[in-house]
This record gives structure tokens, C-alpha cells and sequence, in this order.
């Protein structure tokens, strides 16, 4: 008998697109099952105005092949000097949904984020005033404290007293990794955490156990089973706290496979298949459209598409194992299980 379902068409809450020829390689990857996607805005240069934005958005709708539909969400990079007017000019005109918080130093291309979080006061305040999202990479970057720790020890360091200090300001813990991440967001109303589909799938010893496995590490690091089982459970509870946003981070192999390589899983063209792996083993496949389809836009207050995808259950599909980007290969994440459902 053939398995399938029907969910509206889903979103990516967050996601990496880059720019340029990389940008051309992906963006397909992700239009092809997403109807929308928060873009972030770690380019190098940042983008940090709403002109930036703007210019952003332009480059890709540009790159976008005939005949595929997508929406780019766009946001803005917080720096120290990031101006609160600009800010709320851009969420008034509809082209900007959040405001990306990187701790300075935390991942891949954070050098200009906030060490000082006195200095981006008035501009949080700004948006709670006008409903504007804050994203934040969770992570303190205290050399002192481990990196397996940093998730838990931001939440009390930094993220909770932001929240006291601002009230109103809704905020989305990016990518959590962590039963305290999970935890946490549960329990606050005007939260949001995103959950990306190679967390649900691998833990710390996915990346350390036989070797080094440089495709599986990413930022946030996976952490323990454990964390890793409270992800999934929350992912798959139906919870509206909880929805998807990948993270899906291409970098070329070479950068990858490196003596210092660079944080980031590249899940964009396999995710939904993995997803319905992930949650048909919980034995929650009903709840796959809230986590994908429906919870993102409620927290961002955004209509859920009309359109709708099919998953049907069959022999295994395959994904290539890598796509061509231009400056060269960058290897689709592999989730160590065969994937049966196949997306139309
Ligand atoms: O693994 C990650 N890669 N985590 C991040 O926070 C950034 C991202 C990237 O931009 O490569
Ligand atoms: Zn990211």
C-alpha cells in the first residue's frame, strides 16, 4: 500500500543562502520544497541597513530560475552601531521580518556582532515597540566556558536578562541543541526556538566517533543523545514554540575538509525527506506540518501558504551527494539512514 500525505507547503525559518555563484547553487536547492526562507544576513560585509536588505533581496529574486516561486524573508545583522530608525523604516515598509543577534566571535562571519549589549538597547526597544523578531545565535563565546556548555550558559548570561531588560521584545532562539534550549523557549510566552533537521539527527559522537567527520559539525556542535531526544521530541510535540529552521549552511569541501574547517551542514536539498524519516520513527508524522508548515508564520504573523507538498513512502530516494557551486562541491548532508519519502 502507498504512504502519503499532503501539508501545506513549508517554510524555512533560517537559513544561509550567500551570495553570487554560491547563491545560484543553493537557492534552487531550498526553492524547490520552500515557499519562504529567513535569510540570513552574515555576508562579508555584513548586511546591516535596510539598503543592504534591500540590495540582498534584489540579487536573490535575480538568481532565482524561471519558473520556481520563493519567498526571501530578509533581516539585518545587529551591530553596536546599528541605527533603531533604519531598523524600524525597514519592518514598517514589509521588506525586513527579524533582526539576527550574533554575539561577536560566536560562528562563521560574526566578527561585527554585539560584545556590548548595553550599546544595542535602544534599538531592541525599537522593536518590541513595533513587533520586530530578534534571532538570536544562542552561544556565549567566553573562552572559559566549553563549547558543549555554551548553549545552557547563554540562557542564563545573556538571553534571559535581555528578555527581562526589554519587555514585549519577541525573540527566536536560533537552532537549539540543548533539553535546557528546549526547555527554556517552552516556558516563555513571545518565544520562538527554530530546531534545524541535522540536529534531530545526529549527536556529538555522529561527528568524533571513527574519525573526525568535518560534514557533521556545525554551530551550535551537536551535543549528547540526550539533548539530541528532547529536540526531537519537542520538534515533533506540535508545540507552536517549536518550528523548522534548518540552518542549512553551504560551505565549499575544501573548506570543510580542513585543518580549521569552517561550522555549517548543508541540508537544504534532502531536509523535508529526512524530516519525515525523523518523525514517522517518533511516530509523529501529523505533526510535521505544524513543525514545517504552520507554527513559523503563526510566531511571525504571517498567513501559512496556500500551496501544498506531497510526501509519498517508497523505494529509498536518492539526493546527489554533492552540488556544484562554482568555487566547487559542497556535500548535501548525509543522514546515515535511507530516505523512503519522496517530495512532489
Ligand atoms: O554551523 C553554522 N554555520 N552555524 C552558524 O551559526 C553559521 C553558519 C554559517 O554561516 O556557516
Ligand atoms: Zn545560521
Amino acid at each position: 500500500m502507498t504512504q502519503s500525505f499532503t501539508i501545506r507547503r513549508p517554510d524555512d525559518w533560517h537559513l544561509h543562502l550567500r551570495d553570487g555563484a554560491m547563491l545560484r547553487a543553493v537557492l534552487p536547492e531550498t526553492a524547490r520544497h520552500f515557499a519562504r526562507a529567513i535569510i540570513m544576513p552574515n555576508l562579508v560585509p555584513p548586511v546591516v541597513t535596510g539598503k543592504d536588505a534591500a540590495a540582498y533581496r534584489d540579487r536573490i529574486l535575480a538568481a532565482l530560475p524561471d519558473g520556481m516561486s520563493f519567498e526571501p524573508l530578509m533581516t539585518l545583522y545587529l551591530t553596536e552601531t546599528t541605527d533603531a530608525a533604519d531598523v524600524a523604516a525597514a519592518a514598517k515598509s514589509g521588506l525586513v521580518k527579524a533582526v539576527k543577534l550574533y554575539p561577536a566571535g560566536a560562528t562563521t562571519n560574526s566578527a561585527s556582532g554585539v560584545r556590548d549589549f548595553d550599546k544595542v538597547r535602544g534599538v531592541l526597544e525599537k522593536m518590541a515597540e513595533v513587533g520586530l523578531p530578534l534571532c538570536v545565535h544562542g552561544e556565549v563565546t567566553d573562552p572559559a566556558v566549553d563549547i558543549f556548555d555554551r548553549e545552557a550558559v547563554f540562557i542564563d548570561r545573556v538571553l534571559d536578562p535581555v528578555r527581562k531588560a526589554t519587555r514585549g521584545l519577541r525573540v527566536v532562539m536560533e537552532h537549539i541543541t540543548t533539553a535546557n534550549g528546549v526547555d527554556y523557549v517552552k516556558s516563555q510566552d513571545d518565544m520562538g526556538g527554530t530546531i534545524t533537521t541535522h540536529h534531530l539527527v545526529i549527536n556529538r559522537n555522529h561527528i568524533l566517533v571513527g574519525g573526525i567527520k568535518p560534514h557533521y559539525y556545525c554551530l551550535p556542535v551537536a551535543k549528547r543523545e540526550e539533548h539530541r531526544l528532547a529536540l526531537v521530541k519537542a520538534a515533533t510535540s506540535g508545540d507552536p514554540h517549536f518550528f523548522l529552521g534548518t540552518d542549512s549552511a553551504p560551505h565549499i569541501d575544501a573548506l570543510k575538509e580542513h585543518a580549521c574547517g569552517c561550522a555549517g551542514c548543508f541540508t537544504a536539498t534532502n531536509t523535508m525527506s529526512v524530516l519525515a524519516e525523523v518523525f514517522e520513527a517518533a511516530a509523529a508524522l501529523e505533526t510535521l506540518e505544524a513543525f514545517a508548515s504552520l507554527n513559523g508564520p503563526a510566531f511571525y504573523r504571517l498567513p501559512p501558504n496556500e500551496e501544498t507538498i506531497t510526501l509519498t513512502k517508497g523505494d529509498p530516494v536518492t539526493y546527489p551527494d554533492r552540488v556544484d557551486s562554482g568555487d566547487g562541491p559542497v556535500t548535501v548532508f548525509d543522514p546515515g539512514f535511507p530516505l523512503h519519502w519522496r517530495v512532489s
